[in-house]
């Protein structure tokens, strides 16, 4: 399949993508905060990575919201409604994911409004022990379900930090194999963004229809040969998870 990250074809016929990064570990060498700049150094230019810190976010306090949101949950909110994808880099602590994290989602999952988590592709990636964080991204997968968050699930992304030195003392990713699958899983983001947020029959390139089921158009980018739809905004959450699953099962 076309590794769409080195398509100068999409380069030229598109607004930058925008893709928001957020680690759920405040350390300074953390491996996942590392995994995030190594995403923003794979991604060319026409991908925009930005990665939001989330150390200011305080507890989750419903009186602390009715009285307005902090300026940092603002900020978050804010960053996660520009962004057309969002990157959850998970450690694992004692097979969850981070207070942290939770934290900041269960404060995101409060704006339901567009460009929310409620509709937005998003991917889950991390790197810890040997389970390379596979717990922490089971149950982050279930907390981000409930926001109404469209996971990509595959391909996962799930790095044994420990082992065949990954990562620096800095935590900056150092291992060739972990930065090729940090890649390939960009790369399918990248088509998961697209295919949910920017239908191609809005777009000036030129397109080829190639079936309809399912009461949603899917149509061949002859420039791209990526299948994108024409979503249903009425059945949003259903069709595309059935679209995905299909795209999936294609490749
Ligand atoms: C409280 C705590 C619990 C942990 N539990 C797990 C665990 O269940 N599984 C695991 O693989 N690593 C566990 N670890 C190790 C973390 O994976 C490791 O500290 C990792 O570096 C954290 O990610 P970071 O580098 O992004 O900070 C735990 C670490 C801490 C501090």
């Amino acid at each position: 399949m076309t590794n769409i990250l080195q398509e100068s074809q999409i380069e030229q016929d598109r607004e930058p993508i925008r893709m928001l990064g957020i680690s759920g570990s405040l350390r300074k060498a953390s491996f996942n905060t590392g995994l995030l700049r190594a995403a923003q150094e794979i991604v060319p230019d026409w991908v925009d990575f930005k990665i939001f810190d989330i150390r200011d976010i305080p507890f989750y306090d419903g009186d602390l919201e009715a009285e307005g949101d902090p300026a940092s949950v603002v900020a978050l909110k804010a960053a996660i409604q520009n962004a057309e994808s969002v990157v959850f880099a998970t450690p694992e602590y004692n097979w969850g994911t981070s207070g942290v994290l939770k934290n900041a989602i269960d404060w995101a999952s409060r704006d339901r409004t567009e460009g929310s988590l409620m509709g937005k592709p998003v991917t889950i990636i991390g790197a810890g022990g040997r389970a390379g964080t596979a717990r922490a991204q089971m149950q982050l997968l279930e907390t981000l379900g409930e926001t109404g968050s469209l996971v990509m699930v595959k391909p996962g992304l799930q790095v044994m930090a420990f082992s065949d030195q990954q990562f620096d003392r800095e935590g900056n990713l150092i291992g060739e194999t972990t930065r090729e699958l940090l890649e390939n899983h960009l790369d399918a983001l990248v088509k998961w963004t697209m295919q949910i947020v920017r239908p191609m029959n809005s777009s000036p390139t030129p397109v080829r229809w190639t079936r309809r089921q399912r009461g949603y158009r899917c149509q061949t980018v002859e420039a791209t040969g990526l299948p994108s739809c024409d979503l249903d905004s009425a059945s949003t959450y259903v069709v595309r998870q059935a679209h995905h699953e299909r795209i999936w099962r294609e490749n």
